[in-house]
């Protein structure tokens, strides 16, 4: 179907495209962004590698060397777009009230003026002299009932193939839609239109940003970044922050954590699924490889960092993992750190503000002890080790990324892609902490676990721009990607929790940790990484009912003797730097839940309020 657009355009519609209001919207914003040309992904092999060629001749791409990094391309972006921009990302309900103190928020009608209909709209336009990218794509497995389907309409070449492997994307997609099934609409655009003859940049967006969600109508329009977050939609914007609210409405979760399967030696298998604020090593945690001296245990990953939780008629809850690739942290990857993940990326990889060697592969700062003497840095200046020293400039940006297929995983777990996901027996959740929270404690109850999770701290990181290391509150790491007003988000957290023990089902445990205490000397005490394997079997002990552990007051841990050592030398010294309360840490951290509180005053759960009081009781004592 050639049908032109409201202006002109030939909308190039696939035949096999049957769904009219899908077509109606992509003829409106085709009309509305003045795009050059309408392109409609079909998903295949032949497709990715036909746009990869076309970004490594217009000089975004580079292809890496095909012997040492098959199938693989190297993308650096602008320096002023190489993170998601919160205080850009607005959450525009009717109500400000429904957005809730901790997102920014603007009245549709204000907003929708300045993006789409005021005479100086931003999208106005924007794609002017750019092809228009239509990407259907699935959150979850095709057809599944957890999952949900998108499209993005995007200017980007970059996005189009970066959603095919984050995604399950293409003609296949719209097979399922049929003619009238449910999508998110997700408008992108970089926000640099081009003139007649204008020629392009390698990157281009604009210093303007606007990441918008319109939870009433589910609505992503995101302009002028091409980075990550801000303009893989199907991620953040859809999966997290509209999600939520469908969640809310629906009755299911959609959370940031990541999901893993872990079975015993006895052959028994588990799922647990776990919160972290970004770039705390949830990509990591997602792939461990458990030590070989705790016996034959076996981590598979089902997801790395988004989780769809629904209950089902048994009273459990399942998950699956919407994205089908990974979009993680380059800097600090090595095979030390995180084997799997370093085999992942071995070929079939786009690599965005990581470092380029001299023979066409890459390096970021961690993925080897002695860097190469000569690189190219993200930002296209020679760097060496002796430039670094003198200058401290990073080779890779700190948020460099990779986005890579789930396929490539050694460890991907089997049921990664069942349409009915996996039950849960254990959430986690943790943030990046040098100080005051223990290694491990699991709540007594699942109001217990809502408040650990609801009062979570982190120190910041630079996959957001702004400061790094500043603690903030982080509930359930959700805070920069919430769809709706935090404290009704925790009441629908304690409703769930509610409805699914009054139908007779044995609730999740539920988990605070942080891998992340910091001795005297400045360094981390708890090794971390597959180290964590200890404290993961410690939680199957306990939902096993086979490990101990002792009331504090903050929840039940784990004594020195709980856990098991072989093959670690950890003395009781060590695990009481990162176990023990400090009382006068912990008043000084009850006053930053207090402030918290009166920041969430609004429709703040009562149960949490008392729960707060118990923790204070529970200290004085
Ligand atoms: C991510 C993030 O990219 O949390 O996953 O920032
Ligand atoms: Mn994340």
């Amino acid at each position: 179907m050639n049908r032109p657009a409201m202006e002109g355009v030939r909308l190039n519609v696939p035949s096999s495209v049957r769904h009219a209001q899908l077509i109606e919207w992509v003829a409106e914003m085709a009309a509305l962004t003045e795009a050059a040309d309408v392109y409609w992904c079909d998903g295949s092999s032949a497709e990715y590698d036909r746009l990869c060629a076309q970004l490594v001749a217009a000089g975004t791409f580079r292809k890496l060397n095909p012997e040492l990094r098959p199938n693989s391309y190297l993308a650096c972006s602008s320096p002023s777009d190489v993170a998601r921009v919160e205080d850009r990302t607005f959450i525009c309900s009717e109500k400000k009230e429904d957005a809730g103190p901790t997102n920014n928020w603007m009245a549709p009608g204000e907003m929708r003026e300045l993006l789409q209909t005021g005479p100086n709209a931003l999208f106005r336009g924007a794609m002017k002299g750019r092809t228009m990218y239509v990407v259907p794509f699935s959150m979850g497995p095709l057809g599944s009932p957890i999952a949900h389907i998108g499209v993005e309409l995007s200017d980007s070449a970059y996005v189009a193939v970066n959603m095919k492997l984050m995604t399950r994307m293409g003609a296949k997609v719209l097979d399922v839609l049929g003619t009238d099934g449910h999508f998110v609409p997700c408008m992108h655009t970089v926000g640099a239109p081009l003139a007649a003859g204008q020629k392009d940049v390698a990157w281009p967006c604009n210093t303007t940003k606007y990441i918008v969600h319109y939870p009433e109508t589910q609505e992503i329009w995101s302009y002028g970044s091409g980075y990550g977050g801000n303009a893989l939609l199907g991620k953040k914007c859809f999966a997290l922050r509209i999600a939520s609210t469908m969640g809310r409405e629906q009755g299911w979760l959609a959370e940031h954590m990541l999901i893993l399967g872990v079975t015993s030696p006895s052959g028994k298998k588990h799922h647990v699924a776990a919160a972290f604020p970004s770039a705390c090593g949830k990509t990591n945690f997602a792939m461990l490889i458990p030590p070989a001296q705790l016996g034959d245990w076996k981590v598979t990953t089902i997801g790395d960092d988004i989780a769809w939780i629904k209950p089902a008629a048994d009273g459990k809850l399942y998950a699956i993992n919407p994205e089908a690739g990974y979009f993680g942290v380059a800097p600090g990857t090595n095979d030390k750190t995180n084997f799997n993940c370093m085999a992942s990326l071995k070929r079939d990889v786009i690599f965005t503000n990581v470092a380029l060697t001299d023979d066409g592969d890459v390096w970021w700062e961690g993925m080897t002890d002695t860097p190469p003497a000569h690189l190219t840095d993200w930002q296209g200046k020679d760097w060496t080790p002796a430039i670094a020293k003198e200058t401290g400039a990073k080779a890779a940006h700190p948020n460099a990324r990779f986005t890579v297929p789930a396929t490539n995983n050694p460890a991907l777990d089997p049921e990664w892609d069942n349409p009915a996901g996996v039950p849960i027996d254990a959430f986690i959740f943790g943030g990046r902490r040098s100080t005051t929270v223990p290694l491990v404690t699991e709540a007594r109850n699942w109001v217990e676990g809502v408040y650990m999770a609801a009062t979570m701290g982190s120190e910041t990181t630079a996959a957001a721009a702004g400061a790094q290391g500043v603690v903030r509150r982080d509930p359930f790491a959700m805070l920069p990607f919430m769809g709706y007003n935090m404290s009704d988000y925790f009441q629908h957290w304690l409703d769930l929790g509610r409805k699914l023990e009054a139908s007779g089902a044995q609730l999740p445990r539920i988990y605070c940790v942080n891998w992340f205490r910091k001795g005297a000397d400045g360094k981390f005490v708890w090794p971390g990484y597959g180290e964590n394997m200890r404290v993961l079997q410690w939680m199957i002990g306990r939902a096993d009912g086979t490990a101990q552990g002792e009331e504090t007051a903050f929840g039940v841990t784990p004594r020195y003797g709980d856990l098991d050592w072989t093959g670690l030398d950890f003395t009781p010294t060590q695990f009481d730097q990162v176990t023990h309360l400090d009382n006068a840490a912990w008043k000084t951290e009850l006053g930053l839940h207090a402030e918290l509180f009166q920041q969430l005053a609004y429709h703040l759960p009562t149960e949490l309020i008392a729960a707060k009081a118990a923790l204070e009781r529970r200290l004085a004592a």
